[in-house]
């Protein structure tokens, strides 16, 4: 059957500033961290060794394009434009990124371009990172700044990549710096994030700018093991937690009522100010980036909670195998193609189905040279996972979900934070030691599905 899409779709990929960019400037919690703890990375491989984009952007564009991608979405770096958070900018970062959006325009690739990629730089986290107000006055003056300088020439920004990401590792267990444990803490991260969100939506509304502004939430459908409504009710809090507290407050403006209830008796709100909720309302989006790689099923807890231990999203229900489940080994996630059709048609039902695009789907594999085939990588399972993905993605479209493009994680092998070079993701295959890059079959595939807007499947 073949399977195609609306005219204009977007194809293409995804990556970050850290990952990707290489020659650091501005220290952010990564470099902080990695200097202090390098046990905690893959290997020891920290974030100075990557696909060094911040030398190869123009050929590595050019690749781009012989991958037929029409958009692409990357990061900038804070700590780069602005080293202290909030000083003076670097000049050579302006124009590094004047340069690479540039480019990208001239080639037909629309950018995209994301505020915040999980880079917090040091000197904000030292006054406390997202649990200081402070901080999040100093990320609107970074959003305006970036809006400033490049918003004439890119028209979809993203306000956070997967805001959750740092609020779980940082703040619930123990993967990103700080490495807290402490739910209320977390809560006020997460709440504060949400808050520098809608600053930053605010002074792009107030800018009068051409494009379009949103936030990239990785959304994990969460099942339940069964319908018994001890099972439902623990998939319900799970989504509260994981899905639903950016999900609601960025397309409908406020919270969801009853995590707002859930929290407040166990005591875990983080201190609100009356003036937060008309901010939150204003923190509305044009565009949501749905960045999605795995399922979250649950069932009720089999055992009684631990008073002594410390307050967790846990406290709620266990996760659950299902028998039979389809597994990536090597990144331990789920792979559940169905998921993509249900969160869409979530969205269609339950918020207005909203502008949307998968920003980032992917498969992270480890030591894909046993796959070379004539001196390049023939990674067929990740044309199928791209393509099963597609089909749902397709059947969603066909019920009316407003999907507007497919954005793969990602274009060339890159640092994965913890993991390092564990998984690759690639279109591209990274050797880290020449920086050579070679296109995978997944590549070459994916370049021809650009081009044609369509592909055949049975
Ligand atoms: C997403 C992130 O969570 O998934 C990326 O936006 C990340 O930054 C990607 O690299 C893959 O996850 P991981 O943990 O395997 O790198």
């Amino acid at each position: 059957m073949k399977y195609a899409f609306p005219d204009n779709f977007w194809w293409g990929s995804a990556s970050s500033a850290l990952q990707t960019e290489g020659a650091r400037e501005g220290e952010t919690t990564w470099d902080y961290w990695f200097a202090r703890e390098p046990n905690r990375f893959h290997n020891g491989v920290g974030p100075q060794q990557t696909s060094t984009f911040y030398q190869h952007w123009k050929t590595d564009i050019q690749l781009l394009k012989q991958l037929n991608h029409n958009s692409f979405r990357t990061s900038i770096s804070w700590a780069r434009l602005i080293p202290d958070g909030i000083g003076e900018v670097n000049p050579d970062a302006v124009d590094f990124y004047h340069q690479v959006i540039d480019e990208l325009n001239e080639h037909g690739i629309t950018p995209f371009i994301t505020l915040f990629h999980f880079d917090m730089p040091m000197a904000m986290q030292e006054i406390g990172g997202w649990e200081n107000r402070d901080v999040v006055d100093a990320y609107a003056r970074y959003a305006q700044i970036c809006f400033e300088l490049f918003g004439d020439r890119v028209l979809h920004w993203f306000t956070f990549n997967e805001p959750i990401v740092p609020v779980e590792g940082g703040y619930l267990y123990d993967f990103h710096y700080p490495n807290v444990v402490d739910f209320r803490r977390a809560a006020t991260v997460a709440y504060h994030t949400v808050l520098a969100h809608a600053k930053a939506v605010q002074a792009y509304r107030a800018g009068h700018y051409a494009g379009e502004i949103g936030i990239v939430l990785n959304l994990t459908p969460s099942y339940p093991r069964s319908q018994n409504p001890a099972d439902v009710k623990a998939a319900h809090v799970a989504d509260l937690m994981f899905n639903r507290s950016f999900l609601d407050p960025v397309l409908r403006g406020e919270y969801p009522a009853d995590l707002v209830a859930l929290l407040k008796s166990y005591d875990q709100l983080p201190a609100c100010k009356p003036e937060d909720g008309f901010l939150i309302a204003e923190g509305k989006i044009d565009l949501l980036g749905i960045n999605y790689y795995q399922p979250r099923r649950v069932k009720c807890r089999d055992s009684a909670v631990n008073p002594q231990a410390p307050f967790m999203p846990e406290w709620f229900f266990d996760s659950y195998e299902m028998p039979g489940r389809k597994m990536n080994p090597y990144r331990g996630w789920e792979i559940y193609a169905p998921g993509i059709y249900d969160i869409l048609i979530n969205l269609r039902d339950n918020y207005g189905n909203p502008r949307c695009f998968i920003s980032e789907n992917g498969m992270g594999v480890e030591n894909e040279q046993r796959f070379i085939e004539n001196g390049q990588i023939n990674d067929q399972y990740r044309i199928e996972f791209i393509s099963e993905h597609l089909t749902w993605l397709h059947k969603g479209i066909s019920k009316g979900c407003n999907c507007l493009g497919y954005h793969m994680w990602t274009f060339i092998d890159n640092w994965s934070w913890c993991n390092a070079y564990k998984n690759r993701y690639g279109f591209i295959q990274l050797d880290l030691e020449t920086q050579q890059r070679t296109i995978k079959k997944s590549g070459e595939w994916f370049a021809t599905t650009a081009l044609n807007n369509s592909f055949e499947k049975e």
